[in-house]
């Protein structure tokens, strides 16, 4: 049996493609045999709408009440009730909920770790567990980078930014120094590249400055495609929508590259 990887999807920057990417990872892992739980630690509730959740306000159990009986030390936790138990992957669900243990988490004594205490007894029971983050750098996203082994790091080139990364791998090492020496940074994603324009090549010659031999970037980039969107639009992965398209083979690639 495999030692369990938990994955943070994180770029503080919006719209990067960190959903796009849980969501389809989690699938390309769960494809080729694994055990994966995906975990949606965004309010905006993107990786649990994409996984065919169609109304995640109408959950009664989500992470919001998976953390804040973490917090609580109460039986909800224990119990995992939480999980949706799926044939391939299993969800933690969150909904606009999610928004209130952001502060919740903010007031408690070691608010940081609230996420790892929850997902570190459920390392025995998979593979890999995928974490999907919000566009902000608050305390969701400092639990998840708490709770994670590396962190992917999804970069749009229409949307690069050195600023935006550089903020984003100093709170990595200051986690690392405080929080979570384990961290690593598993690699930085190239998503909706075309990789014909002068964009995309200004772009990666940029991030290949930026990261030169201490950041890994990963060789799979993933090719912008309408499919994407057609796949967000019925509530599934582009892999289960249509496996033999561009993005989907890329996504089955990064799974390798990962794994
Ligand atoms: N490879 C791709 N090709 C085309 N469109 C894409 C691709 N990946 C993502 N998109 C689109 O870009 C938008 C943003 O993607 P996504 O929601 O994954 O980003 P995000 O980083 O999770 O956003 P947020 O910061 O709001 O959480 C979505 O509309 C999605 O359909
Ligand atoms: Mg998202």
């Amino acid at each position: 049996m495999k030692n369990c990887k938990i994955f943070a999807v994180a770029n503080q920057k919006g719209g990067t493609g960190k959903s796009t990417t849980a969501c389809n990872l989690s699938n390309a892992l769960a494809n080729a045999g694994n055990r994966v739980l995906c975990t949606d630690l965004d309010p905006q509730a993107n990786l649990s709408m994409s996984l065919g959740i169609d109304r995640p306000d109408e959950l009664a159990i989500t992470m919001h009440e998976a953390l804040s009986a973490t917090m609580d030390g109460t039986e909800l936790a224990g119990a995992g009730g939480y999980i949706l138990h799926r044939e391939k992957l299993d969800l933690i669900p969150c909904n606009i909920n999610l928004s209130v243990s952001e502060i919740n988490l903010r007031n408690e004594l070691g608010g940081e770790r609230i996420l790892s205490e929850l997902l570190e007894p459920l390392r025995s029971e998979y593979d890999y567990i995928v974490i999907d983050t919000s566009p902000s750098i608050g305390m969701l996203t400092i639990n998840a980078l708490a709770a994670c082994d590396s962190v992917i790091i999804p970069v749009s080139p229409q949307l690069w930014s050195a600023t935006g990364l550089t903020d984003l791998m100093q709170t990595i090492y200051k986690i690392k120094h405080k929080i979570n020496p384990r961290i690593e940074i598993e690699g930085i994603l190239l998503t909706m590249c075309d990789e014909r324009t002068h964009l995309y090549r200004d772009a990666k010659a940029l991030l290949d400055d930026f990261c030169g031999d201490r950041i890994r970037i990963f060789d799979t980039r993933i090719p912008s495609t309408v499919k994407v969107g057609e796949a967000n639009y019925f509530s599934v992965s582009v892999i289960d929508l249509d496996a033999k398209s561009k993005a989907a083979v890329a996504y089955t690639e990064l799974a390798k590259e990962v794994s």
